[in-house]
């Protein structure tokens, strides 16, 4: 008979009661053996894995390694699968589905007899996805994070995924290059298993998580297919158990503190704008006060010491040789809250005791930065009055003062069609609306809009472009995102004409559209929303979902539901 334990897998699994004595024989019948059955942690482990998720396909052998750790510190490991949401493939967008993850993960993990779960996290979703299930749920967690995909090469140069892309496509695009060259690149980008290889949403995220203090050090950066990646995933099967035993959730690690140190973490390693939306999503979750207005607050001023792709020159592979995070929040300790806890048990401070900074080419000492004021900054005005972003480090500087005439667009095919035809000069503003959370819907990665041919042609090499999109992590420009309210919501976004000034001050966090206000109310009452969706999830998504400005998430998953042990069924 196994012992009794005070974990809440022992409501299903221990005593005399018939359907408990079942539920260890269907253990049984999964082959676990019964000396296993003796009381021992439950961990869950959460594979975003798939081949439908080529970034996390290495999952499959890496869950292996996690379930030995886990064995060797004396817990039984169970895994689960999640929902594939990868990049490559979804469609309208991988965005769209995020919360829908996040509701499949804290239910499995609530109604399931499980102690303590590991988060296998990867492409650029599954990490938001993944933590604000297990958020909602508050188990003692720990994230362990699948690491980037080996450097890209072309042409004898370092390709990174997305930022190349992008460079080639417009190469393409003026005529620079041929289509079999543009092809090559691409296939020459994507070189193993892994997450895009430079500091895009995935590497950020990851590297996020560990500031958190939620992955053990260093977790971040490993490549993917390095052996240390495995032996990573075998350490994290040890730590989780230990963490179950010290009844440490997650709610005691990510605090307000921990998200600050996130935020300026994410502008030293030149992170993605992508960060915002899901980093208040998950402190949505935890009941966490954290605004838009804290990443302008503590982060804008904090220099980029980072010199990866697309700020700087360099990809993941060199950013682990050069020691990662570690070392990332080494060189940033004075301005970190040293005495928060991990999930090592170890505080900030702790970790950072005996990492030294001896590289400092790919990791720069904060007094010689990359870039100075690299995080992000927060807009207001009457184009978004709830807020909008920009990341001025990557926008080009004579740009972040700009008074030009808009060009509107209703949807991003409307650009896609249009935008060679239309008569544009380097100075007018690119508006392109619908494409928010609501609007797409889903909140696609289509912000950093491709450039008008004959200007690309011409030499000119950025314009201001305005949406209430998403922008790739990997992608760079005077790009201003993310505008609340979006325009399918009835925003400001929505009232803006052909011929309209828009006029933008970073300096002064201002974004305006100069049109009187009784012109506007006339729009305002013309506006009409777009039809509701007849059925299924995307109909779910519209009736819920919220502002990208507080993390879009849905309003009725914000906050959390705990891990009490839902009633006997049998
Ligand atoms: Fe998966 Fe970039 S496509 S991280």
């Amino acid at each position: 008979m196994p012992k009794k334990i005070d974990a809440r897998s022992a409501d299903w699994l221990q005593g005399d009661y018939f359907f408990r004595v079942a539920r260890r024989a269907f253990l049984e019948q999964g082959g676990t053996p019964p000396h296993l059955l003796d009381g021992r942690p439950i961990i869950g482990i959460c594979n975003s894995g798939s081949d439908l998720v080529p970034c996390n396909s290495h999952f499959r052998h890496l869950v292996e390694h996690i379930k030995r750790g886990v064995f060797e510190a004396g817990g039984l490991p169970l895994e689960f699968a999640t929902m594939p949401l990868g990049e490559q493939f979804l469609r309208p967008s991988s965005f769209l589905y995020r919360n829908l993850v996040s509701m499949q993960v804290e239910e499995t993990l609530r109604a399931n007899p499980i102690d303590g779960v590991v988060l296998m996290t990867g492409c650029d979703k599954t990490t938001p996805a993944l933590l604000m299930g297990a958020a909602s749920c508050d188990l003692p967690t720990l994230v362990f994070p699948g690491g980037p995909m080996l450097n890209g090469k072309f042409d004898g140069r370092n390709l990174g995924c997305g930022t190349s892309l992008f460079e080639y496509r417009e190469k393409l695009s003026a005529g620079e290059i041929s289509q079999r060259e543009f092809e090559e690149s691409v296939t020459s980008t994507f070189r193993s298993a892994g997450h895009c290889n430079i500091m895009g949403t995935a590497s950020t995220m990851a590297c996020l998580v560990e500031t958190l203090g939620l992955t053990l050090p260093g977790a971040a950066a490993i490549p993917a297919v390095d052996s240390r990646r495995a032996a990573c995933a075998h350490q994290t099967g040890n730590a989780v158990v230990d963490l179950v035993k010290r009844d440490v959730r997650l709610s005691q690690i990510v605090t307000r503190e921990a998200m600050i140190d996130a935020i300026r973490a994410n502008a030293a390693i030149g992170g993605s704008t992508n960060a915002v939306i899901h980093m208040q999503a998950i402190a949505g979750r935890l009941g966490v006060d954290c605004t838009l207005d804290d990443w302008d607050t503590h982060g804008s001023d904090v220099p980029c010491i980072v010199d990866l792709m697309p700020a700087g020159r360099r990809l993941m592979e060199e950013f682990y040789y050069a020691g990662g995070m570690p070392v990332v929040l080494k060189a940033m300790e004075a301005m970190l809250h040293r005495d928060r806890p991990t999930v090592t048990g170890e505080t900030v401070g702790d970790r950072l005791e005996k990492v030294v900074h001896a590289d400092q080419t790919v990791i720069r000492p904060l007094d010689r930065p990359i870039k100075k004021r690299a995080g992000i900054a927060v807009l207001r005005g009457n184009l978004c009055s709830e807020g909008a972003i920009i990341k001025p480090v990557s926008a080009t500087r004579r740009l972040l003062k700009h008074k030009g005439p808009a060009i509107t667009f209703e949807t991003i095919e409307a650009y896609r069609t249009r935008l060679d035809t239309v008569d544009v000069t380097p100075d007018h503003v690119l508006v392109v609306k619908n494409a928010g959370p609501r609007g797409y819907p889903g909140m696609p990665e289509i912000a950093n809009l491709p450039l008008p041919r004959k200007l690309l042609a011409a030499g000119v090499t950025d314009m201001v472009r305005i949406s209430d999109a998403r922008m790739s992590g990997s992608a760079s420009g005077t790009v201003i995102l993310h505008v609340s309210p979006e325009a399918a919501t009835g925003g400001t976004l929505a009232l803006v004409e052909d011929g309209d000034m828009i006029e933008l001050d970073v300096t002064r966090r201002r974004l305006s559209l100069d049109v009187p206000y009784d012109e506007l109310d006339r729009r305002r009452r013309r506006w009409r929303s777009p039809a509701p969706e007849e059925r299924g999830f995307v109909k779910h998504y519209l009736q819920h979902v919220t502002s990208a400005s507080t993390g879009a998430d849905f309003d009725y998953l914000v906050g959390g539901s705990g891990s009490g042990v839902p009633r006997e069924s049998h």
